[in-house]
């Protein structure tokens, strides 16, 4: 296998979301942050692979599909779809829908288990234990609400298994997996997740069942089809499948060949151990590169309470993007949650904070210069060179550092920062125009010092939408629009090859007496509605 670093390539992956029922905000939280992910790459020249999908075997899925009486594969269907519709209006760019149940997806899941059962690290044994299916996780006996209620979903009930199943030797990487996490200290993110992983592990690992009993909606283990495989067993290797080309044999070789190892694994908090301990793992028994990194995000709350069905105080995305455009919705949890924490989703902070930074800070700005820019330029960039202006220049001097504040910020997933590091710049350009006064400049007949406020600012209007592109692509849009270029940040190709990182996070770039377009508020102002229903 070629190292992959070489070629200049980049794949992350969403999880594969359970089919449960429709995608709820926690869904679409990770997915817009993996979105804001890829689409930095792409500006950094990479070629890039987002991944995300479905997660539809087990028993969740079995008994759901049952409630509602519809066959499971009719049942995830339905759900798929909407899954599709919800990324689709949220500008989600993926590259692969990674479906669980899909054909191709058996011969791989097949494949692997050879592997690891080659390696001798499968064996028949009896499993006794609490289970939660919302989960689907076995829960030790202490970490029990009420000695039977799952922790994560407190009003769902356990339920005792006592079975032959297969397991994987997990106790067997115990070492491997300790000196994974001291050589990589990067390897799983943010810091205190690591420590997380790094003390359970240190308290031994145990085998876990790889297949069950009693539950059809699954693949067959291919040593005997009298039991199922596993449903996380069979999931995180969807990601394995979700690499190969559509038109290409399913076989691991191939999955392989081009994208492995992936670089970024965006996951939730609560399904950490899974891809830090089992998969790692796992990949070490079949001989496969580990992943670069796993990142582990926080939960999201709602006016400061756990969101989740039990409560019915789930927040509909669907709603909130018809509501606000996707471009809010994206920008409000990308700058108000702190990546890595656990985060709250309050209305009126929501609406306070979408007009204040994108409508007057930002749109306002550009607003107001643009028709300064019609009066007293004939409706062209000042003839005023980015160059030309003092490195010592309040708004020059600050973009100067910008380009890699923001992309350290991108690449360490410290979305907040990019965005009010940006903002910062906004800010200091709405101050900058209001002390220079340029409308009192044009009165004492001082031209050249109004081209030349005007271009400083509306270059820094520019920039800032370049490096808020990832997060808010269609304002970006609407800014290089009425900056008088034509350049679209959802074009894949374009974002890969036509608006470099290396010139566009700097300054100067706008050329002189480009025509502009006329001015038109770029981010409707928001109105607090009556209610916003889950
Ligand atoms: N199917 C598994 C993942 C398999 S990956 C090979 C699964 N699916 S899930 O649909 O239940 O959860 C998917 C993701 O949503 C998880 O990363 C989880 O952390 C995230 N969220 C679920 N509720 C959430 C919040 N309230 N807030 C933020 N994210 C949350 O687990």
């Amino acid at each position: 296998m070629k190292p992959k670093e070489t070629k200049n390539l980049f794949s992350l992956t969403t999880p594969l979301y359970y089919v449960n029922d429709v995608p709820h905000v926690g869904s679409a939280y990770t997915t817009m942050a993996a979105d804001a992910v890829a689409r930095f790459q792409r500006l950094q020249g990479k070629s890039v692979l987002l991944i995300t999908g479905t997660d539809e075997h087990g028993q969740k899925i079995q008994r759901t599909a049952e409630s509602l009486n519809r066959s499971p594969q009719d049942h995830c269907d339905q759900i798929v779809s909407s899954f599709e519709s919800l990324w689709h209006k949220l500008d989600i760019q993926y590259d692969r829908f990674s479906r669980t149940t899909a054909s191709r997806h058996a011969e791989i899941v097949k494949e692997f288990f050879g592997r690891v059962w080659d390696k001798g690290d499968i064996y028949l044994s009896q499993q006794q234990g609490w289970y939660c299916v919302a989960c689907e996780e076995f829960k030790e006996e202490r970490e029990l609400i009420d000695q039977k209620y799952c922790p994560i979903h407190t009003n769902k009930q356990v339920e005792w298994r006592d079975e032959q199943n297969y397991f994987f030797r997990l106790s067997k990487y115990q070492k491997q997996l300790e000196a994974l996490y001291q050589e990589r200290p990067d390897f799983i993110q943010p810091e205190s997740r690591r420590n997380e992983v790094v003390s359970f592990v240190s308290q031994g690992l145990e085998d876990f069942s790889i297949s069950r009993l009693n539950v059809d909606w699954g693949f067959p283990v291919p040593v005997d089809p009298n039991q199922t495989i596993y449903v996380w067993f069979d999931a995180l290797l969807g990601y394995i499948t979700a690499l190969l080309d559509p038109d290409s044999e399913p076989t691991l070789e191939n999955a392989l060949s081009k994208w492995w190892p992936i670089n970024l694994h965006l996951i939730g908090k609560d399904i950490l151990r899974f891809h830090a301990v089992y998969w790692p793992a796992m990949l070490m028994s079949a001989d496969l590169p580990l992943p670069g990194r796993i990142f582990g995000h926080g939960f999201l709350t709602k006016d400061g309470k756990k969101m989740g069905k039990s409560l019915g105080n789930t927040l509909n995305p669907v709603e909130l993007v018809s509501q606000f455009g996707a471009d809010a919705v994206r920008y409000y949890f990308l700058k108000e949650i702190e990546f890595g924490q656990d985060g709250d989703f309050n209305l009126t902070r929501f609406v306070n904070t979408l007009n204040a930074d994108l409508a007057n800070d930002l749109g306002n700005l550009l607003n107001r210069t643009l028709r300064m820019a019609h009066k007293y330029f004939e409706g062209r960039i000042p003839n005023v060179s980015g160059a030309a202006i003092p490195d010592d220049h309040l708004l020059k001097s600050y973009a100067a550092n910008l380009g890699q504040t923001v992309a350290q910020g991108y690449e360490s997933l410290a979305f907040s920062e990019v965005c009010i590091a940006t903002l910062n710049l906004v800010q200091a350009g709405n101050k900058y125009i209001d002390e220079q006064a340029p409308w009192t400049l044009y009165k004492q007949g001082k031209l050249d010092l109004v081209g030349s406020v005007l271009y400083s600012v509306l270059e820094s209007v520019r920039l800032a939408a370049y490096l808020l592109s990832p997060i808010t692509p269609n304002l970006s849009n609407e800014i290089y629009q009425q900056l008088g270029f034509s350049i679209d940040f959802n074009d894949k190709t374009t974002v890969e090859t036509a608006v470099p990182f290396g010139t566009h996070a700097r300054w100067g770039v706008l050329p002189a007496e480009q025509a502009l377009a006329e001015p038109q508020p770029v981010f409707q102002r928001l109105e607090l509605p009556e209610t916003v229903s889950s």
